[in-house]
């Protein structure tokens, strides 16, 4: 008489739990990334200004607090601000923590924009009078806030949409 050895994991209960298990995620060999977005990956680690960005959405913050600085953009008179080409939203974090919250801040942008605390979005082209528009009703009906209803300064950081340097941000309202 001769004796198999089955183990009990090689039985039916083995094969069960084989189908049932999810496939095995095997690492592609190829990668679908091209060797110029793999080199900008690889410049963004080593990036001294990504790294410390800390909590400002874009490094572009740092631009503005060196103009702020250079040509006092941000005194305790300019209340009102108009930050065109606003996402993902560095320069309206500075303009509103500068501001200490009591300076009124529309962003405008094409693309969606995360909430800025303290900051008013308007998702537009403000190339075209409709947006315009909508910024000009803001500051009216704000006007009361700060004694005025226009912008006391206006800047401007907008480029064509080649991918800022954030991700992209969810809708603000
Ligand atoms: C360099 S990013 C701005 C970065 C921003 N200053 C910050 O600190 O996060 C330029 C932005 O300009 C916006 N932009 C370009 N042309 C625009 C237009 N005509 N109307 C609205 N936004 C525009 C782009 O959508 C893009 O988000």
């Amino acid at each position: 008489m001769s004796l198999r050895l089955v183990h009990p994991l090689a039985g039916p209960l083995a094969r069960r739990a084989a189908a049932a298990a999810p496939a095995p995620i095997v690492p592609s060999s190829r990668s679908t990334a091209t060797k110029s977005s793999q080199a900008y990956i690889a410049r963004q680690k080593t990036d001294p200004f990504v790294a410390s960005r800390g909590s400002f959405r874009s490094r572009a913050a740092f631009k503005l607090l060196d103009l702020a600085k250079k040509y006092r953009l941000l005194r305790s008179s300019v209340k009102t601000v108009v930050d065109l080409g606003s996402a993902p939203g560095g320069w309206s974090q500075v303009l509103t923590q500068a501001g200490r919250g009591s300076r009124t801040v529309v962003a405008v942008d094409l693309l969606d924009m995360e909430k800025v605390e303290g900051v008013h979005f308007v998702k537009g082209d403000f190339l075209d009078p409709r947006t315009r528009l909508r910024i000009r009703d803001y500051l009216l009906a704000e006007g009361g806030k700060n004694g005025h209803n226009r912008a006391d300064l206006v800047l401007s950081d907008s480029t064509a949409n080649l991918g800022c340097d954030g991700p992209s941000y969810g809708t603000a309202d």
